[in-house]
C-alpha cells in the first residue's frame, strides 16, 4: 500500500527537525506516523521508513519490535491497556483485566472482531498514585472497577467517546499516533488537558511542607544549564 501525500509530507517535516546527517533519528516519530496512517506498523510502513532514512528494513525492523507502542498487525481504533502491575493488579486491576476478556472475549494484544477495541495488558504505567489504572489510547482512567471498566468498554463499543480522569478527550489510535509523531492535536483548546497536579500526586509535597522537609540548599527556581555552560 502506497502511503499518501499527507503522510509523506509529515514524513518530510519530521526529517527537517533533525540535523543534516541525523536523520536516522527521526525513526521513532516516522513509526508513530506510519501507525497513524495504517494502525499499526505494517511491513510496508517498515519498507517507507528503511527508504525514507536511508537505513535497511533490518535496522528499522529491530526497531519496531523492541517498543511495545509500535503495533505489529492491525490494532482497534481504541486501545485499551489495563495495568496489571502488582501495586494495580492487588487493588483490582487483575479483576478488571479478567471482566474485560470475558465480556470482549479477547484476550491480551487480541483486537475484537469489528475493529473497534484491542485489550492488553499493561506493565506499569506510572500512575500507581491512582491505582488500579487503565489507559485508553494512553489517556488515563484513575481508581477503576471492574464495573467502571465495562462499563467504559460499553461506552466505546456504542461510539462514546467517555471522558478521562485526566487529560484530553479521547481520539482513535491513529489520530494519538499523529500526536505521538510530533504534531499537535488541531481538536481545539476545548479538548486540551490543563489544570494542576491530582491530589494523590501531591500528597508527598504536603506531608514535606507539614513536618517541614526539605532538601538542603535546593533552589526551585535553579535554571537548568545549556550544555555548553555546563562544560568545565
Ligand atoms: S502498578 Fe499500575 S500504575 Fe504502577
Amino acid at each position: 500500500m502506497a502511503f499518501s501525500e499527507v503522510t509523506r509530507e509529515r514524513a518530510r517535516q519530521i526529517i527537517a527537525r533533525y540535523p543534516e546527517g541525523r536523520s536516522r533519528s527521526a525513526l521513532l516519530p516516522l513509526l508513530h506516523l506510519v501507525q497513524s496512517e495504517q494502525g499499526y506498523v505494517s511491513p510496508e510502513g517498515i519498507a517507507f521508513c528503511a527508504e525514507i532514512l536511508g537505513i535497511t528494513k533490518a535496522q528499522v525492523g529491530a526497531v519496531a519490535t523492541f517498543y511495545t507502542m509500535y503495533k505489529r498487525k492491525p490494532t482497534g481504533d481504541y486501545l485499551v491497556s489495563v495495568c496489571t502491575n502488582t501495586m494495580c493488579g492487588v487493588l483490582g486491576g487483575d479483576k478488571a483485566y479478567e471482566a474485560l476478556r470475558d465480556h470482549l472475549g479477547v484476550d491480551h494484544d487480541e483486537t475484537t472482531a469489528d475493529g473497534k477495541i484491542t485489550l492488553e495488558h499493561a506493565e506499569c504505567l506510572a500512575a500507581c498514585d491512582y491505582a488500579p489504572v487503565m489507559t485508553v489510547n494512553y489517556e488515563f482512567f484513575d481508581q477503576i472497577t471492574e464495573d467502571s471498566a465495562l462499563t467504559l468498554v460499553k461506552q466505546l463499543q456504542n461510539g462514546e467517546r467517555p471522558q478521562p480522569t485526566r487529560g484530553t478527550r479521547l481520539c482513535t489510535l491513529k489520530e494519538m499516533a499523529v500526536q505521538l509523531a510530533g504534531f499537535a492535536d488541531d481538536r481545539g483548546d476545548d479538548v486540551i488537558a490543563d489544570g494542576p497536579a491530582g491530589e494523590p500526586t501531591l500528597a508527598g509535597n504536603r506531608l514535606a511542607e507539614r513536618f517541614g522537609i526539605a532538601v538542603p540548599g535546593f533552589d526551585p527556581e535553579t535554571p537548568i544549564s545549556k550544555k555548553e555552560e555546563a562544560k568545565p
